[in-house]
């Protein structure tokens, strides 16, 4: 009986268990035997496995974060952290590995992929940012965390007739943002692909007031040029010239708690099944993600070469709406 590994890596994302839980069981379903690997990477290079079944995935569709645990391992980026996971899959007699993660975890199933492991990914990540997939796992429950905190904000700053700055994650893809921010109805967003100085962004509130707008709600993500402390500063220092304050809340890992909403259980069970196909039929060193409608594969290469970039448009329907 063939055996595949499936591990969880970087940071968590809503409805990474409905991965594992769709792997666990369209591999059973096949006939493989599945194992899960505890803390990503870490945990392969230690050999920390358990045998999964169908019932070992129970219960958990509905569960944020992963049951497997996940980590950040640095180590994987050399030569040696890649041997000793090499080491630790011919132990476990693993002869494929699926990789539930990001960015950074996808760049470690390419390292492996080109050692010679059978290695599928599934691109799941609240950041949104990996090429291959229109929307990854976890990104549209964190933007369902971030617009319930925009719009409860948005009362008070109502009340107060304040302008409220949020700060959202995203690394340096403004995804989180701009998507919180149309669906929030804010009236600014600076994101990492457009700079907005702290200036401009003083003039947009001055303009909001006096369309006689009794909030401003302005939507920064962490990776913008000027991020929340840095505007802060600017006009904590400028107060007095500019005439109004800025409240400033940061989101940080609330985003990445919560229960998966709806569309990532549904892309996550998709995903994790399809990831078995593709093993099935001797495919792998690709990355699987939500595309098009449908689960599509890129090649692990080109899935670490491009860049995604968010789509821009919808900064300037951001900007038009905000009248
Ligand atoms: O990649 C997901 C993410 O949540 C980013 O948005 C954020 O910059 C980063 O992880 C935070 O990493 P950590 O959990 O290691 O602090």
């Amino acid at each position: 009986m063939k055996r595949v590994a499936v591990l969880t890596s970087g940071g968590d994302a809503a409805g990474m268990n409905a991965a594992i839980r769709a792997v666990v069981r369209a591999g059973v379903a096949h006939g493989w035997a599945v194992v899960g690997i505890r803390d990503g990477y870490a945990g392969l290079c230690r050999g920390e496995a358990l045998h999964l079944g169908p019932r070992d995935v129970g219960g958990i569709i509905d569960r944020g974060g992963t049951i497997l645990g996940t980590s950040r391992y640095e180590e994987l980026k050399t030569h040696l952290g890649q041997e000793e996971a090499i080491r630790s899959l011919r132990a476990l007699e693993i002869d494929a590995l699926v990789v539930i993660g990001g960015n950074g975890s996808q760049r470690g199933a390419h390292s492996l992929s080109k050692r010679g492991v059978h290695v599928i990914g599934i691109a799941s990540t609240i950041d949104n940012d990996l090429p291959g997939a229109d929307v990854s796992i976890g990104a549209t429950t964190a933007v369902g965390i971030a617009l319930e905190s925009i719009d409860r904000l948005r009362v008070t700053a109502s009340s107060h007739n304040r302008a409220f700055l949020i700060e959202v994650m995203g690394r340096d893809c403004g995804y989180l943002a701009l998507m919180a921010g149309i669906a929030g109805g804010a009236e600014a967003i600076l994101i990492p692909e457009v700079e907005l100085k702290p200036e401009e962004l003083a003039g947009e509130i001055r303009r909001c007031y006096d369309r006689n707008k009794r909030h401003a709600i302005v939507v920064v993500a962490e990776g913008a040029a000027y991020n929340a402390d840095a505007v802060s500063r600017y006009f904590h220092e400028h107060h007095e010239r500019l005439g109004f304050e800025l409240r400033v809340t940061k989101l940080g890992h609330v985003q990445r708690g919560g229960t998966p909403c709806a569309f990532d259980r549904i892309i996550a069970s998709q995903l994790g099944a399809a990831a078995i196909d593709q093993l099935q039929a001797g495919v792998h060193g690709v990355l699987l993600g939500f595309r098009n409608g449908g689960i599509l594969p890129l090649a692990l290469e080109a899935a670490v070469e491009q860049v995604k970039t968010p789509d821009l448009r919808l900064l300037r329907l951001a900007a038009t709406l905000a009248q």
